[in-house]
């Protein structure tokens, strides 16, 4: 099928550009001695899972037990669930989904800790659990110091919980190449360096220590002490991660494909998505409003949206763009946007080759 017999809003991805992003990615952490367990929160897609192990993924990583379970389709040798899972009924369903392949937890309370606990104990499934830190995002993880060894020491008296190391997200680094970044990247690095000597220290095991993100992915190999990383938004990229420095605009393998709707307000067009295509993600590392890069006229910008229109804000330029026309716009949040869709298109040149659906969609519990 070619591109123009699609119907819209359609999200499109360069299947030329997607294999690039996950080569370099491999050939970085095979060059670095680094463990990739890509974050499948972005694609949300068993096969792109399969073809990330295909190039050297020890396994995957999701966010939701509900991720976990569309994951087991593509026969993960290691799962890591890189959220806290609290409450008896997902546990059960956690502990069905260890019985089919590896699973490692994260946590941050010894709350967590002990239902884990008590689940694998009555279900004779261990589980394999890293502590959670907070590395200077302030969202989950417990502090490093007292606070992250006495959760390790806590996590490490629990039955059917083997205790691997400690995991983090650098989250709060949102720069590349500027002062910011390098400062960010070296206090991150100190902050690991310390919270590993102390951990050793306390005699608490460190097989794994889990971290990594896509604007910090390049720099991995600084953070000394890290064994694992878990980028996710690599596999396409998206204009905030252009916007920030962490890819090039050839980078970006995801866009949509949306058709001019209407051109009758002067100076606007109006495309066939808005914010149940797009999601409401403002752009990085900018004061204008705009959610997306439109990929034909990029001096317009995609200004405003309500559900299913997206204004277009021509800025006093003529246009040749009429109704029927189809339009692509690189979404500023990609990962957002993939939830919002229930199939996706792999594409090279004008070609449809690849019709995938996103099995991980909507899996929120
Ligand atoms: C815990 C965790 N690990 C890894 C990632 C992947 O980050 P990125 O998409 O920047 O690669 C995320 C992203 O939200 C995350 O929350």
């Amino acid at each position: 099928m070619r591109i123009s017999e699609l119907e819209t809003p359609a999200i499109l991805i360069d299947l030329d550009i997607m294999d690039r992003n996950l080569k370099r990615v491999a050939d970085y952490a095979r060059a670095n001695d680094l463990i990739v367990k890509p974050h499948t929160k972005t694609h949300k897609i068993p096969a792109l899972a399969r073809r990330q192990m295909e190039l050297g993924a020890a396994g995957v990583t999701v966010a939701k037990v509900g991720e976990a379970e569309v994951m087991l389709e593509a026969n993960p040798p290691e799962l890591y669930v890189a959220y806290p899972v609290i409450g008896r009924s997902k546990i059960e369903r956690l502990i069905a989904v260890a019985r089919k392949t590896r699973v490692t937890v994260g946590l941050d309370s010894l709350f967590a800790a002990r239902q884990l606990s008590d689940a694998a104990r009555a279900a004779q499934v261990s589980l394999r659990i890293l502590a959670e830190v907070d590395a200077g995002m302030g969202r989950v993880g417990v502090s490093p110091g007292e606070e992250l060894i006495s959760l390790g020491r806590q996590i490490s008296n629990l039955p059917w919980l083997e205790l691997q190391g400690i995991t983090f997200y650098p989250g709060h680094i949102q720069t590349t190449g500027d002062e910011a970044f390098t400062t960010q990247l070296k206090e991150l690095a100190t902050l690991v360096q310390t919270i590993t000597t102390d951990w050793k220290r306390a005699g608490l095991p460190l097989h794994i220590v889990s971290g990594g993100s896509t604007p910090t992915l390049f720099q991995s190999h600084q953070i000394r002490g890290m064994t694992e990383i878990r980028p996710g938004t690599y596999i396409f990229n998206d204009r905030n991660t252009w916007a920030i420095g962490a890819c090039s605009y050839e980078d970006c393998a995801a866009s949509i494909l949306t058709t001019v709707v209407s051109t009758a307000r002067p100076n606007q067009i109006i495309v066939d998505g808005g914010t149940k295509t797009f999601s409401s993600d403002r752009q990085a590392a900018s004061s204008e409003v705009s959610f997306g890069y439109i990929i034909e006229a990029p001096e317009a910008v995609l200004s405003k949206m309500n559900e299913e229109h997206g204004y277009i804000d021509l800025r006093g330029r003529e246009t040749a763009l009429s109704v029927g026309d189809r339009i692509r716009i690189i979404p500023n949040h990609i990962c957002a946007a993939m939830n919002l869709h229930e199939q996706v298109y792999g594409i090279r040149g004008s070609e449809v080759v690849e019709t995938w659906r996103v099995a991980g969609r909507g899996k929120l519990q």
